[in-house]
């Protein structure tokens, strides 16, 4: 089993991130109150959204949660992720359709043309498993996608500057999660533990934040920013005019 983010195919590892590190990461709420400030500004209700990379379909819960009639199409390549996300919306009557699909296989916008154009393109912490030319391939997708006006927002770990920034973001989610506290007798040392050596980092392929803000100038974007930005976590994205 190979390709761009593929170990979360496997049952445990996509498991793993749901029970022990989703929702844990610092600046949560920031993140959605500046989110939910861009869509408002819009100035339109989200009719169509998609979220790419959705997991389990926690993001596109919060933007249903605001925008309860909006039609969500929630992509992801791996089918334990389609399932915690089928359960996590079985029986709402939410519009929610969800899409096996890998996004460094190029047909995966043809499988969302019944819903697009789309007034939103999500994606959280899913785009950096992408080699470096299919993240802006991706972004050249998601601008085709979406309908004048329409937002796109990343949620992403981007490329520290420094080996000395990356290692002060590491300790900083270290300590974030010590302090979050975890079920059950995990001690401070396995939650360390757990982090350094969680499996997907190796599936991580992490891009400079200036860069990729470029690439969706160039693309087309306007209102290109980096709306949050902690560390090694930011969340960017811009607006197809
Ligand atoms: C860290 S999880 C984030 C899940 C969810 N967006 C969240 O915020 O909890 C990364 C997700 O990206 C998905 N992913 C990674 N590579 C992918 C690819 N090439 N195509 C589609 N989905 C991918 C994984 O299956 C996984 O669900």
């Amino acid at each position: 089993m190979g390709g761009a983010g593929s170990s979360w195919r496997k049952a445990d590892v996509a498991n793993r991130y749901l029970e022990r590190m989703r929702g844990r990461r610092p600046l949560e709420e920031t993140r959605l109150d500046v989110l939910f400030r861009l869509i408002e500004a819009r100035g339109e209700p989200i009719e169509t959204f998609v979220d790419l990379g959705c997991g389990d379909g926690v993001l596109a819960d919060e933007i249903l949660t605001v925008h309860p009639g909006a039609r969500a199409v929630l992509l992801d390549h791996s089918e334990p992720m389609l399932s915690a996300c089928r359960s996590r919306f079985d029986e709402r009557g939410l519009a929610v359709r969800p899409v096996l699909a890998d996004l460094s296989d190029r047909s995966w916008p043809s499988l969302l043309s019944e819903e697009a154009p789309f007034d939103l393109a999500v994606s959280a912490f899913a785009i950096h498993h992408l080699p470096t030319e299919t993240k802006r391939r991706t972004y050249e997708a998601v601008f085709d996608l979406l309908a004048p006006g329409g937002l796109f927002v990343n949620l992403e770990h981007v490329a520290s500057p420094s080996a000395w920034l990356e290692a002060i973001y590491d300790d900083l989610m270290v300590a974030h999660l010590v302090a979050e506290g975890q079920e059950g007798d995990r001690s401070p040392a396995d939650i360390e533990r757990d982090y350094r050596e969680r499996p997907d980092q190796h599936d991580n392929v992490l891009d400079r934040l200036e860069h990729q803000c470029e690439w969706l100038e160039d693309i087309g974007f306007r209102d290109v920013d980096c709306y949050v930005k902690l560390l090694e976590i930011a969340m960017f994205g811009g607006r197809k005019p």
